[in-house]
């Protein structure tokens, strides 16, 4: 955020950009909600005691989840996250970021509730619930972040979000290993009750926390934006630095372009004019418009729909039946080791963000990711031995060591770059006009495709035992790795084709940049901007407020 001493558009003091950091970052803690729920169902639908109670018997197998019931308990939480990430619409818009947040740990508490339940419709419709919640808070979180965040660590602060996410999915693998051998008919309550803990704590910081400044300028609540400027700057409501923001929020990007001759007439009618295309519809933001809603709407959509098709939910939904059906003695061990390689290469991701670049992030991301996971695919296909029980059993201990860190090294990549960076580039891809809006078609895009890999993962993996639907599994094992190297030559592409540089803009200059710029030259529009920001940096803007 801007705002200094001075009232210029740059400089802050130490202090407040800590306190502007903490409370964008508190926000972050959603990712946990996001994380731990789809971390924890893998586990908990291999427990002994869930299987007795929701599970079918039969004296080969003992207690077993059937390929149908599997697919759908795993994925039907994000079909519910789908409409989820749709609600965050009307809720951030209408009731703000900050209470739309509250609303959905609610929402979310009451399906973590359902599924306490022991019988099996209040279990799968107790996970839709759940999902509406973590798909709502999915879009919001992001949303308010890059809305409270300084321009030049938003990358920083908004990758939080997805460190988070692993951290959940950590916490999840944690608990499901202490409570696995639990000699308890009800063992496996304790990893679902332990979500009702994040949700309060997310709900109960967010109502401390202050609404966020752009939201509130974009509904016209001025006074209420300069109070909550005034909280996240830690500065006083008339001061020159919350005078500063105000601009700077408001139309950083027309100061930039005619930074000699900022009148009260072109602020205002942009306000208008912004304002305006606020009342727009869904279908508005497809248009062609200037600033290019329909070019940015598709690429959220399309850039969350890739980041799924990295493949990278086959290893945290099903990495422990895989591993195990590699032969590996205890998978719920290398789950945690996927999991913390996860969270600690995030943390080196996040850094590397505002330092490196979206763009760049992704393209090598991209590459990696596809080199690991054909290495998988190749070592799985030359050394497995296939039976017809299990996909990949008995690959020999030189193999699985292989196998075990090339799947770590595709998941640092993921982590490195399209895991955090998909959230980041979503979270600053859209004007204010569509944000909300824009943002909730690309976070449901990314959950249905969640849902899509979710669903049809056990079909592709599992041995050929068709299912009561009659669906014969595809029995793929390990050669799935193949698809999923494919896909991210995909990723590679779209990366290069869409992705523009953004790094150390402000939301309001990522506007210009769509407007002026094209992708491939993006990078040399933003160092022009960047070169103005210095100079804008030098401007007393307070005369104009
Ligand atoms: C991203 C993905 C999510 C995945 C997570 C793993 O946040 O959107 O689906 O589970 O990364 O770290």
């Amino acid at each position: 955020m801007a705002g200094g001493p001075s009232g210029t558009a740059e400089g802050i003091s130490t202090a407040s950009l800590a306190w502007t950091i903490i409370m964008a970052s508190f926000a972050a803690f959603g990712g946990i909600l996001f994380g731990y729920d789809t971390g924890t169902i893998g586990g908990v639908i291999a427990m002994q005691d869930w299987l007795q109670t929701f599970g079918s018997y039969s004296p080969s197998l003992n207690y077993y989840l059937a390929t149908n019931n599997k697919s759908l308990v795993v994925s039907i939480l994000s079909a519910g996250t789908f409409f989820g990430a749709l609600l965050s619409f009307p809720l951030g818009d209408l009731v703000g970021r900050k209470w739309g947040l509250i609303s959905s740990c609610i929402i979310f508490c009451l399906g973590v509730g359902l599924q306490l339940d022991t019988r099996w419709v209040t279990f799968v419709v107790g996970r839709v619930v759940a999902g509406l919640g973590v798909g709502a808070v999915s879009c919001l979180v992001p949303m308010y972040q890059s809305e409270c965040a300084p321009k030049k660590i938003r990358g920083l602060i908004v990758g939080l979000y997805q460190l988070a996410i692993t951290f959940g999915a950590l916490f999840a693998a944690i608990v499901l290993n202490a409570t696995k051998n639990q000699l308890s008919h009800s063992a496996w309550r304790t990893p679902i009750a332990v979500q009702f803990v994040w949700a309060f704590v997310l709900g109960g910081g967010m109502a401390l926390l202050p609404e966020s400044p752009r939201y509130l300028l974009y509904k016209d609540r001025v006074p209420a934006a300069r109070k909550a400027l005034s909280r996240l700057l830690s500065r006083p409501e008339d001061s020159p630095e919350v005078d500063a923001e105000v601009v700077e929020i408001t139309l950083a990007s027309l100061a930039i372009t005619c930074n000699s001759a900022l009148s009260h007439n072109i602020l205002f009618q942009a306000l208008e004019a912004e304002r305006a295309l606020g009342s727009n519809s869904y279908i508005d933001c497809f248009r062609n418009t200037p600033n290019r809603n329909g070019l940015r709407t598709w690429t959220g959509i399309l850039l969350q729909a890739w980041q799924q098709l990295t493949g990278i939910n086959f290893i945290f939904y099903y990495g422990t039946t895989f591993f195990k059906s590699a032969g590996i003695s205890n998978p719920f061990i290398i789950t945690i080791i996927t999991d913390v390689v996860n969270t600690c290469m995030t943390i080196v991701g996040i850094q590397l963000i505002d330092r490196v670049g979206r763009r760049r992030l992704l393209l090598i991301g991209a590459a990696g990711m596809m080199f690991c996971e054909y290495i998988v695919a190749i070592v799985g296909v030359t050394v497995g031995s296939h039976n017809n029980n299990t996909a990949d059993a008995n690959i020999n201990l030189p193999a699985q060591r292989v196998l075990i860190a090339f799947v770590c090294f595709y998941i640092a990549f993921f982590a490195t770059s399209w895991g955090p960076v998909a959230w980041v580039v979503t979270g600053e891809l859209f004007p204010l006009a569509i944000r909300a809006k824009g943002m909730s078609l690309s976070v449901a895009s990314n959950w249905l495709w969640n849902f899509g890999i979710g669903y049809a993962t056990p079909y592709l993996v599992d041995p050929s035992t068709p299912g009561p639907t009659g669906i014969k599994a595809a029995n793929l094992g390990v050669k799935v790795f193949f698809i999923w190297g494919s896909t991210c030559l995909g990723c590679f592409l779209f990366a290069f084709f869409f992705i523009p540089e953004t790094k150390g803009l402000s939301l309001e200059q990522i506007d210009l940049l769509y407007r002026e710029s094209t992708i491939l030259g993006s990078n040399k529009y933003r160092q022009q901007m960047l070169a103005e920001n210095e100079t804008f940096a030098h401007h007393d803007v307070s005369h104009i407020v």
